[in-house]
């Protein structure tokens, strides 16, 4: 009898599998496609207690009770489908665990519906990709606590392991997993966005090369904006085309894709009703990248004026710097409060430190500004937004203007700068006592009667305006 089984020999399952063997627990392991699972079986576990099944019955009579099955396959219909192949086989009290990057609500269903089957059910985050997934990710289970502690003592071994203890925590009830892994992927894309919007103005403004840039982003990579996402940056900048000998990165077409984790954080911020303009605008970007023959149209009707200033590079580079921290802390503050205020709407009781602290190794977004957040974090764990914390406000203010500098510079070179530009609109709008929306009530009032409310006397009024 195996000690869990996984289904999904994709890339992440098959890692994950490769991962949980190694920790010396035994894996039954099953692929729709049996040649995928023969292939795996024959040449990728070597001496590992891995059995590869090629129906699910056999599969689920493999294991121990009460079983544990982790899905690594595709989100959405997929997992519904495999769910309803693997019930007639289960018992009560055994687990299910979906790894994928599912959509909460889809998560929140399934626990509702395997419960009253009696069947347990984790929404589990996995991040760090490839390399995480066999070396060590970051995992988010959700779910009951019941179902946790099932599988605690495995996810905590094959989890990434910091100073701070392994990269896995209970994350929370419900779909508390799957909702932190979403946001994580929102932070993410606007980590993304915003480091290359800075390669974009290092190129177009400062015309280094690739190889400089890789230098930059590697000297960054060494400071205060240390990340995972920086370095793989660095390592992509000095990459070059086996065929051709250029840099590959200016090979690729500058079409962004997306699978949707990004989206549903914005969906996420606009039903909870929290502002989230950098996380929304990143995902734009994606978007916006993807009209790549409107934008080569256009961009040749237009005769565009380059100012022909020489410019201080180093200071340029050192403004950059600040703008991307500035960004970057603008990203997690957003990101921690949609998490902040979902877990008391939808009681998922999520410890936000834990998660900052999962999020420090294993994970796409992991970097040494999780430490500061993290430590403000801690002060504030009901009502997460770290613009309320001093030293954030400090922080931010410091770089308020290298973030002025650097977005008007990229403004002169008709260089978009969303998330940087964003993140300034943002904090400018947050540190603003008095915002334009009393016009804006005012229009409202005027077309619609929609009524308004006096910043000198309390109640509802209407003006009649013609
Ligand atoms: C991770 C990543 C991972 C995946 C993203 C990519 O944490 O390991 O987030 O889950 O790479 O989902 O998403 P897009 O295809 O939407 O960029």
């Amino acid at each position: 009898m195996n000690d869990i089984g996984l289904i999904g020999l994709g890339v992440m399952g098959k890692n994950l599998a490769l991962n949980i063997g190694n920790k010396g627990f035994s894996v039954s392991v099953f692929n729709m496609t049996t040649r995928k699972t023969k292939d795996f079986i024959e040449k990728e576990i070597e001496n590992r207690d891995i059995t590869g099944y090629c129906d699910i019955e056999s599969f689920i009579q493999s294991l121990k009770k009460p079983r544990k099955i982790v899905l690594m396959i595709k989100a959405g219909e997929p997992v519904d489908g495999m769910i309803e192949k693997l019930v007639p086989y289960l018992d009560k009290g055994d687990l299910i665990i979906d790894g994928g990057n599912s959509y909460y609500f889809d998560t929140i269903r399934r626990i509702k519906e395997l419960n009253d089957k009696g069947i347990l059910f984790l929404g589990m985050g996995v991040s760090g990709g490839e390399a995480g997934a066999l070396h060590g990710p970051s995992l988010m289970p959700g779910g009951t606590k019941k179902a946790y502690d099932l599988v605690e003592d495995i996810l905590l071994k094959i989890a990434a392991q910091t100073e701070e203890g392994p990269c896995c925590t209970y994350v929370g009830d419900g779909a508390a997993g799957h909702f932190v892994k979403m946001i994580h992927n929102g932070i993410e894309y606007g980590m993304m966005q915003a480091i290359s919007e800075a390669y974009d103005i290092l190129k177009k403004v400062l015309k280094l090369s690739s190889d400089e840039i890789a230098d930059v982003f590697g000297r960054w990579d060494e400071g205060e904006l240390n990340s995972f996402l920086m370095e793989i940056s660095s390592k992509v900048m000095r990459h070059k085309d086996e065929e051709t000998g250029k840099p590959i990165v200016e090979l690729i077409l500058d079409k962004a894709g997306q699978k949707g984790t990004g989206k549903w954080t914005t969906e996420a911020a606009f039903n909870i009703g929290i502002p989230a303009p950098s996380l929304s605008v990143a995902v734009e970007g994606r978007i916006l990248s993807y009209f790549k023959e409107d934008r080569v149209n256009l961009s040749r009707k237009i005769n565009k004026e380059y100012p022909k200033d020489s410019y201080d590079k180093e200071k340029i580079i050192e403004g950059l710097e600040d703008s991307l921290l500035f960004s970057y802390l603008i990203l997690f503050s957003q990101g921690l409060w949609i998490i902040s205020e979902a877990s008391k709407d939808y009681d998922f009781n999520i410890d936000i430190s834990e998660v900052l602290r999962i999020w420090k190794g294993g994970c796409i977004i992991r970097c040494e500004m999780l430490d500061f957040v993290g430590e403000i974090v801690k002060r504030y764990n009901e009502n997460v937004n770290l613009l309320n914390d001093d030293r954030a406000l400090k922080f931010l203010m410091e770089k308020t203007d290298s973030v002025k500098n650097v977005v008007n510079i990229a403004r002169d070179f008709y260089i978009p700068t969303l998330v940087h530009n964003t993140a300034l609109d943002y904090f400018f709008s947050m540190i603003e006592e008095r915002l334009p929306a009393n016009l804006i009530q005012a229009q409202r009032d005027f077309f619609g009667a929609h009524t308004y409310n006096r910043v000198d006397k309390e109640g509802i009024y209407h003006t009649v305006w013609e």
